[in-house]
């Protein structure tokens, strides 16, 4: 744990240059806008410890495989999306010496990330070797505005020299992965050019052959006048830049302004990307950087127009919630339905800003609820896109007819994951994508959306676990055997409660769905039953009998759903017992007493008591919670949201609080010392779900919002916003009373702590609490 961020409600701030932090702070203070991102690297060079990493959504390599025992099944690769050119580079010296912070003495150092407006600034002065002093002040975003563009403002001042000073503004696709398997760098070049103001390098991933063309101009302000300079121009593969001499006289300041474009072959003709980088260029740099930053900052205030959440008595928390909402949309916008959201977004190489179920079991609720229904369904496209990828997923299992296994990680559609008790044995991910679909459906209450594409895979998914499942003669019951439920810290285990809870009721959702489309959209019930060469009544009678036959662990005497048949025979104990020394476990243990132990790395019966609580009443949710929750070591960071939603439900709410803030912080203060990684997406989104529906109590029932809202005792108030069925409501929580102002024009009727509610068009309700 660390605590060097400084507390305020609307900016990430550092103060003090301490190289140790350099790669935590890199990516905390990382930017991005769904298109690209990038860790916060210098723009000068540095020769210290540092993870570059400028990524371009979708823009990925298949790295081939390393493992020791090669098993049937693997996948041949792991998709990483590249560490891709460096575009803010700005290399300067004064009098021939480098600017290097690792090399000169560094003080007022400073790092702000503008939350509120979308930008990332640096200050600092450095005393270089011979004694010259300079001031420097850089300001850059990644447009979110125009998504394929970035832009900086870097300024140096002379504090007590003059002297000649030279600035290259340069592109550099000569980067590596650090995460490379084969040591391996993973472009290729394939053409640079400069020319006076102006550079750009082109270069295509291996293997998958994406094109990209980095691009960038600049112009050089001194003493409030532009320079007309010649420039040395460089070109060498991969790597293009300008390089600029002129003299700058103590007390002077010169201002370098470098426009970017980062043009993928993703989103245009390969043929065409020079041109299209040029014109993105001149076009922001005819735009001039004042006025970039100007529509940068309207076009957050508009993002957190619908999504902030007000955090009162609380600055930590406040800049704890707002650092988690403004990383997940600077991860995913929703407006390209190919784009997903890796769980360490652009903020590191971990996870390889791959797709993995967290995106519809945690991310999915913050989009729906904070921003346009669209942005939701595209991540359910997403998925619906890759249907045939997950059939083929499974027929290489050995799975027949249509069954489609979605992978755990992915990139395109194919699995990517290859420790064989995850890859194959962790199948429960197949439930969070139909669990998404109903959510969605439920929140949005677009249920044409089943027809167009959500019956589809339902029925992919209900095939696999129909199959998956095999029968019992010795329980006469179907059970499904050799899984991995999400608890990744139990493997090969069988009849996992939550898998078999949520496959059984996967085909029970998929039969309503058949009805319901059936009914009110025949012809897409005809297309599609056709498409997918359905066998009615031997299918839906496997599945009925499936669901009516299922085997579902559980124990008479502790009156609680066993996490998997062999769960009682462990050592129980609570996780309180263990030493300090111990934890974590996946630090301090050996994987085998991991497995035989009966600690829980994330919420697992939980899991499924929290995705369909209508199905279990208050007492035995708080049985299940209170026999597993002790045991639970929260290991990984999708656990205490879900924990904390759960007790916030059942009135524990300093135990609901606890967990809320095991992750309202987790990157800011560095937890888990893992933040020099990346910082953990996730987690975020499941903070968000903690407030809103945790201590806000937001349910969906019957087509129908509910709100339950409490205030945590440490907080003097909050509120937040929700848009439900494109009516937008401010929910704002009080000591003495809850307030609901309804935003939109048009009626909302919901339940509020119970009572059946009204709130008219640009009305408001209160409350007593
Ligand atoms: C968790 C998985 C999760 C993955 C990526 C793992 O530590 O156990 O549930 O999908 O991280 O966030």
């Amino acid at each position: 744990m660390k605590d060097y961020i400084i507390h305020d409600e609307w900016n990430i701030i550092e103060e003090g240059f301490v190289p140790e932090l350099n790669r935590v702070s890199e990516s905390i203070f990382s930017l991005g806008n769904g298109r690209m991102g990038q860790r916060a690297n210098f723009e000068e060079q540095y020769s210290g410890d540092s993870l570059q990493g400028n990524y371009i959504a979708g823009v990925y390599y298949p790295d081939k495989t390393r493992v020791g025992w090669w098993k049937n099944g693997y996948p041949e690769y792991f998709a990483k999306v590249l560490n891709a050119s460096n575009w803010i580079g700005i290399n300067i010296w004064i009098d021939g010496i480098a600017l290097d912070l690792a090399k000169a003495k560094v003080s007022d150092f400073k790092r702000v990330l503008n939350m509120k407006e979308g930008y990332l600034e640096r200050s600092f002065t450095a005393t270089l070797e011979n004694g010259n002093q300079v001031e420097v002040k850089s300001t850059r975003f990644c447009s979110i505005v125009d998504d394929q563009t970035g832009a900086i403002e870097y300024s140096i001042k002379a504090k007590n020299f003059s002297a000649p000073i030279k600035i290259e503004p340069f592109i550099d696709f000569d980067v590596v992965n650090e995460d490379s398997n084969y040591d391996e760098k993973f472009w290729n070049a394939l053409d640079q050019s400069a020319s006076n103001g102006r550079a750009w390098v082109k270069a295509s991933t291996k293997k998958t052959n994406f094109v990209v063309c980095s691009a960038m101009s600049y112009s050089i302000i001194h003493q409030g006048k532009e320079l007309t300079l010649n420039s040395e121009l460089v070109e060498k593969e991969k790597y293009a830049s300008n390089i600029i001499e002129s003299v700058i006289k103590e007390g002077e300041t010169l201002t370098v302004y470098k426009y970017a474009a980062n043009i993928s072959s993703q989103n245009h003709d390969e043929n065409k990307l020079v041109e299209v980088a040029e014109d993105e260029i001149s076009k922001i740099s005819t735009k001039g950087f004042a006025n970039l930053k100007k529509e940068q900052a309207e076009a957050w205030k508009s993002k957190w127009t619908e999504a902030d959440i007000v955090i009162k008595g609380d600055v930590a928390a406040q800049q704890g919630i707002r650092f988690n909402i403004f990383q997940l949309y600077q991860t995913y916008t929703g407006e390209d339905p190919r784009l997903n959201i890796g769980p360490k977004g652009f903020t590191g190489e971990k996870y390889g800003g791959s797709t993995y179920w967290d995106t519809e079991a945690y991310c999915l609720p913050f989009y729906m609820s904070t921003a346009d229904s669209h942005v939701a369904r595209n991540l359910l496209v997403y998925r619906y896109n890759h249907l045939q990828k997950a059939i083929e997923n499974a027929e290489k299992l050995g799975f027949t007819n249509g069954a489609a296994l979605y992978p755990m990680v992915t990139m395109n559609g194919e699995e990517c994951h290859n420790e064989w008790e995850i890859t194959f044995e962790e199948i429960h991910r197949n439930g969070a994508i139909a669990y998404a679909i109903y959510d969605y459906a439920r929140y949005t209450g677009d249920q044409a959306y089943l027809a167009e594409y959500g019956l589809e895979v339902l029925i992919g998914i209900s095939r696999f676990w129909a199959q998956r499942v095999n029968w019992s003669e010795a329980k006469q019951k179907y059970v499904m055997l050799g899984v991995t439920g999400p608890n990744e810290y139990e493997n090969n285990v069988n009849n996992n409660w939550y898998t078999n809870y949520i496959a059984s009721w996967t085909m029970k959702y998929t039969l309503d769905a058949l009805d319901y489309v059936k009914v009110n959209h025949s012809s897409d019930y005809d297309r599609v039953l056709n498409k997918v060469n359905f066998d009615l009544d031997s299918e839906t009678g496997k599945w009925n009998d499936v669901i009516d036959k299922m085997y579902f662990p559980y124990d008479e005497e502790k009156e609680v759903y066993l996490q998997q048949d062999g769960f009682l025979d462990k050592v129980l104990m609570p996780v309180d017992e263990l030493d300090g020394e111990d934890r974590p476990i996946n630090q301090n243990w050996s994987w085998d007493r991991i497995l035989r132990s009966c600690f829980i790395k994330q919420a697992d019966v939980l899991q499924g008591l929290y995705f369909f609580e209508d199905d279990f009443s208050i007492d035995e949710i708080k049985r299940n919670f209170e026999f597993y929750e002790p045991m639970t070591v929260h290991e990984s960071s999708l656990s205490p949201c879900v924990h904390s939603i759960l007790a916030s439900k059942l009135g524990m709410e300093e135990k609901a609080y606890e967990m809320y803030l095991r992750t309202a912080r987790l990157d800011l203060d560095d937890y888990n010392n893992d933040t020099e990684d990346g910082c953990h997406t996730t987690s975020m989104a499941g903070t968000w779900m903690a407030v809103i529906k945790g201590f806000g109590g937001m349910v969906i029932k019957d087509g129908k919002l509910h709100l339950n809202p409490f205030l945590p005792s440490k907080w003097e108030g909050y509120s937040f916003k929700i848009n439900f069925r494109d009516i937008v409501l401010k929910v704002d929580i009080t000591k003495d009373n809850v307030e609901i102002t309804n935003e939109s024009e048009n009626d909302l009727s919901l339940i509020l702590k119970g009572e059946d509610t009204l709130i008219s068009g640009k009305g408001k309700k209160e409350l007593a609490t």
